[in-house]
């Protein structure tokens, strides 16, 4: 069967057509964006995700990952076309469809044959309605012409190829029978439970995932508030409550709270669909104003830390990708947090492991470091951001040497509290003693 993925160079959709092509698939890979084209067209990635260059450069050589850079030249004669475009948050939280229409609106034009379409992108409810429309308007009926299917993505980046060859779960969202066995059909050999459903249960699934974990990190960020207010350690309240088999350990690390380029998009976007049916979502948005409050949190430890001002301060900032095993600072809080610490008059060096690149075109004014150590000389504040596991091993009297004044604000409490102490650094962290 010919593929083609829409938005093929874009976190989802190249680990899709990678793993596809792993699976045994022919992919045609579409991509509007020049340079990512031209980076690939190289066998370079466009971004840092672990096991991702193997599959692309096991999967150009086999033939079975090929690169266009129009959906005409790419989709045409295909029989099953994912969409794998962005989704961001438009300012006021509704979804930005327009890459979904705008590709939709292209595939129109040389649709031919029975295709099935099969929309990765995390959408809105509604959206089925928006695609018929478009291939309506050229003449396309669904059930004839085509079959719409959502097919949500659960991947984590960082983890990302890992977890679309050994997914949790495959949802597979469509009123069309046929066409959702043809998806099924793509996966076999992969063990996972075959969710099938409607169009609108499957995007709902997608929100509801992402929410609940959106969920579990404002939960532990509580607990941490809690635990500072009471004088306890949360990370000894969280370990033992994770224990419990119905509870588990994942997403309940305290920190600046959850960024990237989901969580919080994918709650704003089910808030605004509980709102469109009228139902006020008190419990999802105390969810997202909690997330807001670890910002600010954040901020108000590092005034407290440098005596009340930020004024010509210098911070050393460790960590701006928005997760550990990604270069991907897109809503990274950490970027959100350099702001504002900007604003109030500091200025900032930096160091990741990998996100030094990205940031450095989303995050202007900040001075950039390969070396932790380099990116804390002359530092009146060190903040760690990203829970790197390399920042784990830091040299903790390397940095005390570094430093102008030893005061270190851990943000994702990725420190022993207790040897940062040690070192001799005045220590914050979120819920820790
Ligand atoms: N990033 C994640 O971890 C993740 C996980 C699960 C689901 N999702 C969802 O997957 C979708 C894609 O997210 P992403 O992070 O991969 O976005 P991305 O911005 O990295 O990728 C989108 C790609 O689409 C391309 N594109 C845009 N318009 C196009 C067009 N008309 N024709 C061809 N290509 C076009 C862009 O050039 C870009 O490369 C979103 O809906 C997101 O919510 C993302």
């Amino acid at each position: 069967m010919s593929l083609c993925v829409i938005g093929g160079l874009g976190y989802v959709g190249l680990v899709t057509s990678a793993g596809l092509a792993e699976l045994g698939h022919r992919v045609v890979v579409v991509d509007t964006d020049r340079d990512r084209l031209a980076l690939i067209q190289q066998g370079r990635l466009p971004f840092h995700e672990a096991g991702l260059q193997e599959l692309l450069d096991r999967h150009r050589a086999s033939g079975r990952l090929t690169f266009a850079g129009s959906i005409a030249e790419g989709a045409r004669g295909t029989q099953i076309i994912f969409i794998a475009v962005a989704t961001p948050a438009r300012h006021d939280g509704e979804t930005d469809l327009s890459q979904v229409i705008a590709a939709t609106e292209d595939l129109a034009r040389v649709l031919s044959g029975r295709a099935i379409i099969a929309i990765k992108s995390t959408v809105p409810l509604g959206t089925h309605q928006v695609v018929k429309r478009i291939l309506e308007g050229r003449g396309l009926t669904e059930g004839r012409d085509y079959d719409l299917v959502a097919l949500p993505e659960f991947l984590r980046e960082g983890n990302a190829v890992y977890d679309f060859l050994h997914p949790t779960r495959i949802v597979i969202g469509g009123a069309n029978p046929e066409a959702r066995r043809k998806i099924r059909e793509l996966f076999v050999g992969q063990d996972a439970p075959v969710i099938e459903t409607s169009f609108e249960h499957a995007v709902l699934i997608k929100y509801a995932s992402n929410a609940f974990l959106a969920m579990r990190v404002s939960f532990a960020n509580e607990l941490a508030s809690l635990c500072d207010a009471a004088g306890a350690d949360v990370s000894e309240v969280l370990t033992g409550l994770g224990y419990d088999t119905r509870i588990g350990h994942a997403y309940l690390s305290p920190g600046i709270g959850f960024g990237g380029p989901c969580l919080e998009k994918d709650l704003l976007s089910l808030i605004r669909i509980a709102e469109s049916t009228g139902y006020e979502p008190a419990f999802l948005r105390a969810i997202l104003e909690k997330n807001e409050h670890q910002v600010r949190q954040t901020i108000r430890r590092a005034v407290d830390l440098l005596d009340g001002d930020l004024y010509a301060r210098q911070i050393a900032v460790l960590g701006l990708a928005f997760k550990p095993g990604t270069s991907d600072v897109r809503n990274s809080l950490a970027v959100r947090i350099i702001d504002r610490l900007q604003r109030r008059g500091a200025s900032i060096r930096a160091h990741d492991p990998v996100a030094n690149e990205e940031a450095r075109q989303v995050v202007p004014g900040i001075a950039l470091f390969d070396d932790p150590y380099e990116a804390a000389r002359g530092a009146h504040l060190v903040v760690f951001l990203t829970a790197w596991d390399q920042f784990r091993s830091l040299d903790l009297a390397r940095l005390r040497t570094a430093v102008a004044l030893p005061r270190l604000l851990d943000g994702v409490n990725v420190l022993d509290p207790q040897a940062v102490t040690r070192a001799g650094f005045t220590y914050l962290g979120m819920g820790r003693r």
